[in-house]
This record gives C-alpha cells, sequence and structure tokens, in this order.
C-alpha cells in the first residue's frame, strides 16, 4: 500500500447506551477545566488509543467522558509505518503506528461529524510534516463546528529539518506554536502535546507557552526498540517506537509535576500509562487538572468512565469534595 493510501476504516455507528452518570463520586464535583474548555469528567480517551471515539461508544456514553481526543490527522491519507507496528514489553507496549490516517477532508467528513452530531466533547489532534502543514491544518479547522479545543500533537518528526522531532527543540516547537496561533481564529483552547525525550521539559513547556499555547498534554510515548533475537532484528518494521503503559507512568508524573512547578496556571492534561483512579489521582496531585486514559483502552475499553467513578472515590477517601481542591496537591504550598 502506498503511503497515500488508506484502508477504508468506515464502521457503522451504533446507538449510544443510556447517558451513563457515574455514581461512585456522585458526591464529588469533577467537573474541570483546560483554560476556558469546561469538562463534565476529568478523564478524556488519549489521542490514537480511541480512534474518534465512535468505537468506544459501544462500550459507554461517550457524551460523558471528559472528552473524546481523535487520533493525530495529518493533512493527507496516510498508511503509516511498515508492519510489524507494535509489541509488547514489560508493563508497557512500543507502537510504531506512523501516524496513519485518512487526511483532513475524510476526517471531518466521516469521523468529527459523527462526534459533532453526538454531542461529543471532542478535541481535535493535529500532525504535520512541516510547521506550514500545521498552519494549513488550524486554518481548515478553525470555522468547523463541535471542536472543543485543538491538541497540536509536535512529537513528529520535521521533514524539513532532517527529521528532528518538533517537540524535542523549543524552537521549532515554538515555531509549529506560532504558525498554529495565528491561524487558529477560533477561541477554543490549543494544547501543544509535548515529548518527555528532552533534557529539560520544561524549557520545552515554556517556549510553548510564550508561543501562545493555552496548556498542554503530557506526556506522549518514549522513544524506544526491542530486538527480535530469533531474526536478529528489531522487532518493530519502522525499527523504532513510542512506550506507553505502567512502565512510562513515573516518567509522565514526574514532568507534570516539574511543568506544573515552574507554570502554576498553565492548565495540563495529564497522561501516560494511567490505569486505576489511583494513578489518575497522581497525576492531578502532580498538577494536572484533567487526565486522557490511553494504553490501558485497548484490553479495557471502558476504562474511561472506571476511571473516573474510582477518581472520584480516592478523592472522597481523602476528604475531598472536588477535584479542582486537588490540582497540584503534592507540591509545596
Ligand atoms: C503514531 O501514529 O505513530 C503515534 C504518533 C504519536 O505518538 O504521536
Amino acid at each position: 500500500m502506498s503511503d497515500l493510501e488508506t484502508p477504508d476504516q468506515e464502521i457503522p455507528a451504533r446507538k449510544m447506551p443510556a447517558r451513563k452518570i457515574p455514581d461512585v463520586s456522585s458526591s464529588i464535583d469533577l467537573t474541570t477545566s483546560l483554560g476556558s474548555l469546561q469538562l463534565q469528567a476529568p478523564t478524556a480517551t488519549a489521542s490514537g488509543c480511541a480512534a474518534a471515539g465512535r468505537e468506544l461508544a459501544q462500550f459507554g456514553d461517550v457524551r460523558t467522558l471528559g472528552a473524546v481526543v481523535t487520533k493525530s490527522i495529518m493533512k493527507n491519507p496516510r498508511s503509516g509505518r511498515p508492519t510489524p507496528r507494535m509489541a509488547e514489553t514489560p508493563s508497557g507496549m512500543l507502537n510504531s503506528i506512523g501516524l496513519q490516517g485518512p487526511g483532513i477532508e475524510a476526517f471531518l467528513e466521516k469521523d468529527l461529524s459523527w462526534l459533532t452530531e453526538n454531542g461529543v466533547t471532542t478535541i481535535v489532534s493535529i500532525a504535520g510534516n512541516n510547521v506550514d502543514e500545521f498552519g494549513e491544518l488550524a486554518n481548515r479547522l478553525k470555522d468547523v463546528p463541535g471542536i472543543a479545543a485543538l491538541e497540536v500533537n509536535i512529537s513528529c518528526p520535521n521533514v524539513e529539518s532532517r527529521g528532528q522531532v518538533f517537540a524535542c527543540n523549543p524552537f521549532s516547537a515554538a515555531s509549529v506554536i506560532e504558525t498554529v496561533r495565528r491561524e487558529w481564529t477560533s477561541s477554543a483552547p490549543i494544547l501543544a502535546k509535548l515529548s518527555p525525550d528532552v533534557t529539560d521539559i520544561v524549557e520545552i513547556a515554556q517556549s510553548v507557552v510564550e508561543a501562545g499555547v493555552d496548556g498542554v498534554s503530557m506526556i506522549n510515548t518514549l522513544l524506544g526498540m526491542v530486538i527480535d533475537l530469533d531474526r536478529m532484528k528489531p522487532m518493530l518494521g519502522g525499527r523504532t517506537g513510542g512506550l506507553s503503559g505502567p512502565a512510562i507512568r513515573p516518567v509522565a508524573v514526574r514532568a507534570v509535576y516539574q511543568v506544573h512547578a515552574a507554570l502554576p496556571q498553565l492548565p495540563i492534561l495529564g497522561m501516560g500509562g494511567i490505569r486505576t483512579g489511583h494513578d489518575a489521582l497522581e497525576f492531578i496531585a502532580a498538577g494536572a487538572s484533567a487526565v486522557s486514559i490511553g494504553t490501558v483502552v485497548f484490553g479495557d475499553p471502558g476504562a474511561p468512565w472506571r476511571i473516573a467513578d474510582e477518581l472520584g472515590a480516592e478523592l472522597a477517601k481523602r476528604g475531598f469534595t472536588k477535584l479542582t481542591d486537588a490540582i497540584g496537591a503534592a507540591h509545596e504550598r
């Protein structure tokens, strides 16, 4: 398959189950916000782990999630990297999907329209091969109804700069955000998705804040590799892949803590190996205002709802009545 082809991923929309209101946490106020975006629940899906939300509709009412964060969409259809694309690792998963997707026009027609018609709070993730493509995507999306926020996935290679990942350099990260900010005339917030593969994540966060983001999503996967010793070759077709799952959670919590300490007013959507409400509360205490649920969804598609319930119970156990009171609670005050 060429890089311009993509399989038809049409999946029939299912009727959503009756609206599900978490009961365990009913006495706890779990509402939160990411800048100007009010969230009715603290758990969102993580980009790339629930496609555009439609598949999840058979497991729960997608409208009751904090948000669906869509798989990063690029300007053109793309078939992604060679197979195999996934490998299991201890407490984690390595993936090398290569931003497979249908391209912006098909996404708008098939995916965003479904999300909008069903009243789902939608954060659209975008990725580009170069700075201009990010700008074109922001421009294409700016007047499209139903986008609650834009997540700018800067953890992809800049094909115009020796494949250097935008998010690994403060100048290229800022350059993407400045361009998106210029094109994005919508009032919906812009979040930059940060990579942990840097020496100083605070420096990158500061650079995207100066460039105009309203918040950050953190963290993306860590670059890793598995060797297949039978073939004496890297296991993944793309050789390297992104490590996700519980193995990276302490790295993610550390990154959220550091960025919140340096930029306490900056809204953070935290993610990285969250499997339970207990895990989610670590991120909130470190400084995240909400969390995205990723790898666990592959084995437990109901996890985003379950974790919201568990988070309510974890907060209640500790005497909190509102989630927002726990944001950054692990910091010296
Ligand atoms: C992928 O599609 O390869 C994942 C992209 C990402 O981790 O941002």
